[in-house]
């Protein structure tokens, strides 16, 4: 692809086609291995995996269940070593614990079990020599190699909340510490060598939200936390563990996630940051460009049906360079900022009829404004105090009349050309009964497949306070006259439902992997080319076997290696560990991974 224009880059292979198998499927003339799965050891010490007689001590220590983020930084300077870092979202323990019948039937040490398998792995990886291919370092010394989870890890609160009567609890009377990071979901790698973790729907974990104070239940609903019952049916359970899950007795414990958390996995020893001034939402990642001024601005998304699009602009400046000093510095850059909610306008308000007919205009196209909530401590939300703002941002965003999205998911600026990516995944109930009307940005009624949204910064500035947006692909089916593929060939396309988590590679094309997959295939990865005579050449480049959700999507800067994360293979209604639905990998049962993709010949994945 050298020589062509960026984010041009034809995209060769071959696509493959939509399937229901119980494989990883890649075009011909590549090859994918797996690096690493649910048991695998991690931390030295770790025992082999036995599902059987699995304890929390062995999964502390090993890697956790169901794979979602995946970034790989390097280690060295030859692209040898490298470090993979995986966020662990959430169990499924009718997959884990054979004889499961009810969350309330665990063992007490099965629930443990439970609690660390979430949170984050560090696992150094190295290449195998001339190809592509990567794999889990020898059993030598790994000083990197590290786990977080949600039963024991202590994560330090930074910005506005932390140290607030919001967030302190009788275990952490000063506000400043927390145990566990949970739901940890998509995130990003930041420009001085973290990452960035989303902690989403931490909601499931909490229970007597009945008995909590009258004044918070409003603030817990908007969350999804149940106010009405101690818990719903199928609740986790996990208060019979630790009593911080009960709000009846720790009503501020929810309040202390839902955050962005940083970790620096080149330094195992410190301890993961949940940055408070980032707000506080069902984040399902976060990804960092730096502005022309050297602010660094954070686009988020809150994944749930009407809710938000986020950004946040860093009040310090990114230092450049390897120093020790610019790295200090650097890790000091999302303790404080402002805080911005996106309210989308549009061109064509009284064409929308929710059909998915483009509007006269040929686009659903529109100009927005990034509306203010918070800057340092100071809130523009009237009533509200920076904490609240940052702490109950979805009742702030509420308050102002931000646009409410179909489930805005990964957004992810290119760093070839400034445009940012919204994955939209769906949104059924959009125009259903009493719920908010289609409008440009969400075009259709009933919404099952989603859209991908491109945002442009105006004057192409990142710290900029208004932009404009475009919808280049509305996903289905190609022959479902409601899709749009950039106004290219839709003969000639991947039918593609549920677009969740975008990434690119080093030419600029956008990868997009899929969650839910509406259209009764299997979820997959899909590519595209964002400009030039190819953007909206949408071709489908791997599937993930039975009941997976494809996560992660992550190129190497070398653009030889992709990796993508296999999150909860043989996921379907009524499979159990003992009954899987899927064997994947390895024939027995279904265990979540992450896979490594090459060109046979050596050469950049895809092109
Ligand atoms: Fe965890 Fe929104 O996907
Ligand atoms: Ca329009
Ligand atoms: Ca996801
Ligand atoms: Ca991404």
């Amino acid at each position: 692809t050298g020589g062509k224009g960026i984010g041009t880059g034809a995209l060769t292979f071959k696509p493959i086609p939509p399937n229901t198998l119980d494989t990883f499927v890649v075009p011909n003339g590549y090859d994918h291995a797996v690096l690493i799965r649910w048991g695998d050891p991690v931390v030295p010490g770790a025992p082999a995996f036995d599902l059987r007689r699995q304890t929390a001590a062995a999964q502390a220590r090993q890697f956790g269940y169901n794979n979602d983020f995946v970034g790989v930084l390097p280690l060295d300077k030859g692209g040898k070593r490298a470090l993979l870092v995986v966020n662990h979202e959430y169990t499924n323990e009718e997959l884990m614990f054979p004889g499961f019948t009810s969350h309330e039937a665990l063992t007490v040490e099965q629930v443990k079990v439970a609690m660390a398998a979430h949170g984050m792995s560090v696992v150094e990886i190295e290449r195998v020599a001339g190809t592509g291919q990567w794999r889990v370092a020898g059993s030598g010394r790994r000083p990197y190699n590290r786990r977080v989870d949600a039963l024991s890890s202590t994560l330090e609160l930074t910005g506005p909340v932390a140290g607030s009567s919001l967030v302190k609890t009788a275990a952490d009377p000063k506000g400043r510490r927390v145990v566990g990071t949970l739901n940890n979901c998509a995130g990003g790698v930041t420009p001085w060598g973290t990452v960035l973790s989303g902690e989403e729907n931490f909601d499931q974990y909490f229970v007597g939200g009945d008995a909590a104070p009258a004044a918070d239940k409003p603030r817990l609903a908007r969350y999804g936390i149940t106010t009405t019952a101690r818990y719903r049916s199928g609740s986790r359970r996990w208060e019979r563990v630790a009593d911080r899950f009960d709000l009846a007795k720790h009503p501020n414990e929810a309040n202390r996630h839902g955050w962005i958390v940083e970790i620096d996995p080149y330094d195992p020893d410190s301890r993961p940051r949940k940055h408070t001034a980032l707000g506080r939402f069902k984040h399902e990642g976060a990804n960092v460009i730096v502005a022309r001024s050297g602010h660094v601005v954070v686009y988020m998304g809150d994944d749930e049906r009407f809710d938000y699009l986020y950004k946040f602009v860093s009040d310090k400046k990114f230092m450049t360079g390897d120093s020790w000093v610019a790295r200090k510095h650097n890790l000091t850059l999302l303790e404080s900022g402002t805080l911005y909610v996106a309210q989308l306008g549009q061109t064509s308000a009284a064409e929308i009829d929710g059909s998915g007919t483009l509007p006269s205009d040929g686009a659903f196209n529109g100009g927005g404004r990034w509306i203010k909530l918070v800057s340092g401590n100071r809130s523009y939300v009237d009533g509200m105090s920076a904490a609240e703002v940052l702490t109950f941002t979805r009742l702030a965003g509420d308050q102002v009349g931000a646009t409410k999205m179909d489930r805005p998911e990964d957004v992810e600026p290119s760093l070839h050309t400034g445009k940012v990516y919204v994955a939209l995944t769906n949104n059924t109930n959009r125009g259903v009964g009493s719920n908010p009307k289609p409008d440009e940005a969400n075009p259709r009624t009933a919404n099952r497949h989603g859209q991908i949204l491109e945002l442009v910064e105006d004057r192409t500035d990142h710290t900029a306070e208004t932009f404009t947006w475009s919808l280049p692909i509305v996903c289905g089916d190609p022959a479902d006259p409601s899709t749009y593929f950039a106004g290219y060939d839709k003969t000639r396309v991947s039918p593609i439902s549920c677009p969740d988590n975008v990434a690119f590679d080093a030419t600029g094309n956008l990868w997009i992997s899929t969650d839910g997959n509406a259209l009764g295939s299997n979820d997959g990865l899909f590519a595209t080319a964002t400009e030039g005579p190819e953007r909206g050449h949408l071709k489908q480049f791997l599937t993930v076997p039975r009941g997976a959700e494809t996560c992660g999507p992550f190129v190497t800067g070398d653009n030889r290696s992709l990796f993508v994360a296999v999150q909860h293979p043989g996921e379907i209604t009524g499979a159990t560990v003992d009954n899987p639905a899927s064997t994947w990998p390895d024939g027995d049962y279904a265990k979540p991974g992450v896979v490594v993709t090459w060109r046979l010949d050596g050469g950049p994945v895809g092109s």
